[in-house]
């Protein structure tokens, strides 16, 4: 073994990633073949950092948060190819049991559809308790679930009420709750506030970045609305199609997107006239294909107003511009000017 100190041992630990993704390939089977909802090469979530995955409605965002669980809500659904190194393990090929242990010691899951997401018949604090019993933490459970329901904003009397008599946001807080209950580094919101009204949507926002803050917490939030990526994330991957196509800080991306369909994103969400719709409003033409229909070459290409002859026959590989990375044709130097 070589001669690495504990403070060195510490800072490389530090340094890894809380979340990295490799060549992912997750596919779901419908009679006579297999359909591609998610094709990631390469994205990562750095320790303490919001990371946002923004795209239209069917670029995959979802599919990509349940294959990071390694759990579908579809028994089509499966991961064919790929690592997904959450904490150092890799959740494709650890065994089911160590993938149990996983979910919610390291990582907590939000949810868009919270009423979904509980138990009609089972108290709310129960469900809570159930949690941490599932992972052996029977210790003081109890107090660990009021103080969970207070970090949140919850009263305890909320410990003995069902879903159903709560209102939105307050489910939305307990959903943020159950993902917290088992102290885990790492939370994947997938539209934690999408189903929620303007006012009730900026408090669970607030709620997000003081717990990020506070546990110095490192959030996956996948939207399709630009306005919260602005709000709340350090660094974001564009998905479309089930492939990112653009990834950065979220000032470079908003000051100066390389990829057209960024920019399409972005002079759309310009255009957004209220906020209660679950409609992404783009400024570009045409709509996101389908998995039985992905264009040959760049998938943007039949909706991109760039298109070249290459774009129609290659994929365009990563190119970095201005410190963001591309998948576009147009930042190749035999391409640029064509
Ligand atoms: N059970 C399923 N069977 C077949 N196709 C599916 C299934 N679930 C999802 N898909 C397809 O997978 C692709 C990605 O879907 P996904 O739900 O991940 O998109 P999304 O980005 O989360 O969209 P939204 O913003 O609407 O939530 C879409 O083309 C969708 O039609
Ligand atoms: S590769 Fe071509 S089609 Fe794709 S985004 Fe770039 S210019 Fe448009
Ligand atoms: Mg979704």
């Amino acid at each position: 073994m070589s001669s690495i100190t504990h403070t060195e041992a510490n800072a490389q630990t530090q340094a890894e990633p809380i979340l990295e993704i490799r060549d992912l390939i997750t596919e779901i089977r419908v009679p006579g073949r297999a359909l591609r909802p998610v094709e990631i090469e390469h994205l990562v979530v750095p320790r303490g950092q919001v990371v946002g995955i923004v795209g239209e409605s069917g670029s995959g965002k979802s599919m990509t948060a349940y294959s990071i669980l390694n759990i579908f809500p579809t028994a089509a659904a499966h991961i064919h190819s790929g690592s997904i190194l959450l904490d150092g393990v890799d959740m494709v090929s650890a065994h089911e049991n160590e993938r149990v242990k996983i979910r919610g010691n390291k990582v907590g899951m939000v949810f868009q559809d919270y009423a979904l997401s509980f138990n009609p018949v089972i108290t709310v604090g129960n469900q809570l308790m159930e949690q941490l019993l599932t992972h052996g933490r029977h210790e003081n459970a109890k107090a660990k679930v009021l103080s969970v329901l207070d970090e949140v904003g919850l009263s305890a009397e909320v410990f003995s009420r069902y879903p159903h008599e709560l209102s939105g946001g307050m489910l939305q807080r307990v959903g943020i709750a159950s993902a917290l209950v088992c102290d885990p580094p790492l939370i994947v919101a997938d539209e934690p506030t999408t189903a929620l009204d303007v006012t009730v949507q900026a408090q669970i926002l607030e709620l997000l970045k003081r717990i990020q803050k506070e546990r110095n917490l490192s959030i996956l939030l996948i939207t399709h609305d630009l306005g919260i990526v602005a709000e709340i994330c350090d660094l974001v991957y564009v998905m479309y199609v089930g492939q990112i196509v653009e990834h950065g800080t979220v000032h470079k991306i908003f000051k100066s997107p390389s990829h057209p369909y960024t920019q399409g994103l972005l002079q759309g969400a310009s255009s957004v006239q209220s906020v209660g719709t679950h409609e992404i409003r783009v400024a570009i033409q045409g709509s996101i294909p389908g998995l039985t229909e992905i264009p040959s070459g760049c998938r943007f290409h039949d909706r991109c107003p760039h298109t070249m002859d290459i774009c129609r026959s290659k994929q365009p590989g990563f190119y970095e511009v201005d410190g963001l990375m591309a998948a576009c044709w147009l930042h190749d130097a035999e391409h640029s000017h064509g």
